[in-house]
């Protein structure tokens, strides 16, 4: 026993727990993901593992996103990004609504299925049934070897390293970075992307674990700020567009280590429901990271604040406003509105890790979840 405990010390590499190594991991990450698949110098993004099938996505009408949890919150972000670089149309099925529907998928469509461990079991099934119907399947997967891996007909590896911790974290940022790859690769390949602007992309995607690294550097204050937030029974995050899904995922983490209730929410939509919950007690994290949605979300900002709500506001470094506005606030180094994501998520994690910490939570291993789950 005494042999085993001292092994997963030293697996955890000095730190108290895996999931804060695991997010302290993750400029190397996704270094590693982007590693000989963006080239800087002549602006192309090279995926060995989907060119036998790229003439075929570069054609298809239609791609169906299908994933669980976490994987689900980056096929989201993908949404975005497919949309907006590639002029694709997307859709994002729950893995296990997808497979009880009668959804009409063919062989004219392309399903990608996203999945840490490669062994989620709504998510094989969803393939499958993707598979049956003919369609082309692509997978984004971390586990080298797992089952959708080989079971899909072309995919792209996240190369995050053993993720584990029960609540993803260095999985989300490196599949939201494969995902951008494809994103861009598809808006060259289809005509659609400005040449500039897919050159700008590529050259901000290298300074993305500069820019995770820098974050992390100047997350000390966080632990004041998860002191004084333990205590909230319940919390809200909202976010626009390309952090509409990271709100989420921000959530997902609350509730999943600290068991403190949390909902993630397009900011908009606040107006239709959880501003009845908002009071003096009430926490809400606010992701104000995308330009075009600046004035918009500074707006939600001034309703949560008319109803005496706290606000905790992910910002860029250059966003008086909205600073200004906060009770606290974390900024992140500016990029470009579509990569925002990869920065945005990691003070939410970090955020959740030091309240479940203050409130005495066993972070790696929640109660009641699973690292993969192989069953229904
Ligand atoms: C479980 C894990 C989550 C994960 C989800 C999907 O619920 O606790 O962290 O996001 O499964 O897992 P996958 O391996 O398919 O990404």
């Amino acid at each position: 026993h005494e042999l085993a405990m001292s092994i997963e010390e030293i697996e955890k590499g000095g730190y108290p727990h895996f999931m804060l190594k695991e997010i302290f991991e993750q400029p190397r990450a996704i270094s590693d993901c982007l590693r000989g698949r963006i080239n800087v110098e002549d602006h192309s993004i090279q995926l060995g593992g989907i060119t036998d099938v790229l003439d075929k996505l570069v054609n298809a009408k239609r791609l169906i996103i299908a994933a669980c949890g976490t994987s689900w919150h980056a096929g989201l972000v993908a949404e975005y990004l497919f949309e907006h670089l590639a002029k694709l149309s997307v859709e994002v099925e729950y893995a296990s609504e997808f497979r009880y529907r009668e959804a009409l998928i063919d062989e004219d469509d392309v399903m990608l299925v996203i999945s840490q461990s490669g062994e989620t079991a709504d998510t094989l099934a969803a393939l499958r049934t993707a598979k049956e119907r003919g369609a082309l399947t692509l997978g984004v997967c971390n586990v080298v070897g797992s089952t959708i891996a080989r079971d899909t007909d072309a995919g792209v590896y996240t190369h995050a390293g053993p993720e584990i911790g029960v609540a993803s974290t260095k999985a989300f940022t490196t599949q939201v970075s494969v995902l951008a790859m494809m994103a861009i690769l598809l808006g060259q390949k289809r005509g659609v992307l400005d040449e500039e602007y897919a050159a700008r992309l590529i050259e901000e995607l290298d300074r993305i674990p500069g820019k995770v690294q820098k974050i992390l550097d100047n997350s000390d204050s966080l632990k004041d700020m998860a002191r004084l937030f333990s205590y909230a029974p319940n919390f809200l995050y909202l976010g626009r567009t390309y952090n509409f899904p990271v709100a989420l995922e921000g959530a997902l983490k609350l509730k999943e280590i600290s068991y403190i209730h949390a909902e993630g929410y397009p900011a908009a939509e606040m107006k239709h429901g959880p501003i009845a919950l908002i009071d003096e007690m009430m926490p809400v994290v606010v992701i104000a990271a995308t330009e075009h949605t600046n004035e918009k979300m500074i707006s939600n900002i001034e309703e949560v604040k008319a109803r005496e709500g706290r606000i905790i506001s992910i910002t860029g470094e250059d966003n008086d406003e909205v600073i200004d506005l906060s009770e606290f606030s974390c900024a992140i180094p500016e990029t470009e509105d579509c990569l925002s994501p990869m920065l945005t998520t990691i003070p939410l994690q970090l955020i959740s890790y030091y309240i479940a910490v203050n409130r005495g939570c066993n972070v790696d291993q929640p109660r009641n979840l699973a690292k993969s789950v192989t069953v229904e």
